[in-house]
């Protein structure tokens, strides 16, 4: 099955917006698109003329990096650029839905809800892992897009591609399956978390969200990536403003993606991998600390005998963490981002101060508790 079929039959009709950058490329004097004749008078040279709707060199390397094909990939800003692009194109308003396991990223819901699109819940299993069964239960005809974050914010728990690649097969023909994986450069490069990138030409209604804003450190340039079948890549295309990426981030991100800069965010994961285990161990040893939940991302989200009270204590001593409390299963819980090692030193600092029953800790089972 075309995975164009699922989305909503006016969009795929929709004759879209022609830029002058789309109709004519090349050429000495450029006259098509009422821009300025003259650079600007601070800045660089180009930044007179509207963008490449999708820079050629950027699409390249994203491909390369995420091992898919060029027509795979759809560049936006941030990857919420592209939760909302797909809930927009597959969603009517009052007829469609789509598909969250909460707690998750709060995003999918928003985006749903803007559209008038329903949101349909499969929650996590109590210990936080993908309930696959769940998920494939309630799935209907009204949903187009089941959405599952691997790892998963705000909780932390890796999705194991066996699972993932399960479900991808089961809504096969009935719905998109949208991983999300902002975190995914972060998981145990020994388990069995890894993207499922590689399995997009395999699978039609497979769609990745992967960004450049975690372990690229690259949040403030607003650059996402949404890598799917070219299909789905080209509809989406329909919907997106013509000039989506300010010249200056595509150059940034040029510049920081770099091979020589990839060596150095390897080693930065490896950092992140060290502070979590470390972090996690000194954590669960504090008298306010209930339990840690385990992580695969570059936060650890932890739950507290009074999580208001060691909420403050770090806001006083000007530690900004998430209150997470509002979270479904999460009501006692702070999500904590892992930082350079003497910001994490701070935060196990303070939090040492803040009192607490080791009583009220939690059973964690040994299996979590490796993670
Ligand atoms: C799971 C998840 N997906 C997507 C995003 C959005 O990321 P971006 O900066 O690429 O828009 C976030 C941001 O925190 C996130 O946690």
């Amino acid at each position: 099955m075309n995975p164009v079929d699922l989305a909503r039959p006016e969009l795929r009709a929709l004759q879209p917006y022609s830029s002058a950058r789309m109709e004519a490329r090349g050429g000495a004097i450029l006259l098509n698109a009422n821009e300025s004749p003259w650079p600007p008078f601070a800045g660089r040279e180009a930044w007179n003329r509207y963008p490449d709707p999708q820079p050629a060199a950027l699409v390249a390397r994203l491909a390369a990096l995420y091992g898919v094909d060029d027509d795979q990939v759809l560049i936006g800003r941030g990857s919420d650029e592209g939760i909302d692009l797909l809930v927009r194109a597959f969603c009517a308003a009052g007829r469609d839905a789509i598909l969250i396991s909460p707690p998750t990223f709060g995003m999918y819901a928003v985006c749903a809800r803007i559209q008038g699109a329903a949101v349909v819940e499969a929650p996590l299993r109590a210990d936080f892992t993908l309930d696959v069964d769940a998920v494939l239960a309630a799935v209907a005809p009204s949903i187009k897009l089941v959405f599952v974050c691997a790892p998963n914010n705000p909780s932390g728990a890796g999705v194991p591609r066996a699972a993932i690649l399960r479900l991808a097969e089961a809504l096969a023909d009935r719905a998109l399956l949208v991983v999300d994986e902002a975190y995914v450069e972060f998981v145990d490069p020994a388990g069995e978390c890894g993207s499922v990138a590689d399995r997009i030409g395999d699978f039609g209604n497979l769609v990745v969200l992967r960004t450049l804003s975690k372990a690229w450190a690259l949040a403030g340039v607003r650059l996402g990536a949404l890598l799917a079948d070219a299909r789905v890549i080209a509809l989406l295309r329909k919907l997106m403003p013509p000039y989506p990426l300010p010249t200056p981030c595509v150059e940034a991100a040029l510049r920081a993606l770099s091979e020589d800069a990839a060596g150095k965010v390897r080693e930065r994961i490896g950092v992140i991998h060290r502070e979590r285990a470390r972090l996690r161990k000194a954590l669960e040893s504090l008298g306010c600390v209930r339990a840690v939940l385990p992580s695969q991302a570059n936060f650890l989200t932890v739950r507290f005998g009074n999580a208001g009270k060691a909420y403050a204590a770090l806001l006083d001593a000007g530690v900004v963490v998430r209150d997470v409390r509002r979270y479904s299963m999460l009501g006692d819980a702070l999500r904590i981002t892992l930082g350079a090692p003497a910001e994490n030193d701070r935060v196990l600092e303070v939090l040492g101060g803040v009192p607490g029953a080791s009583s009220e800790r939690l059973a964690v089972a040994p299996a979590e508790q490796s993670a």
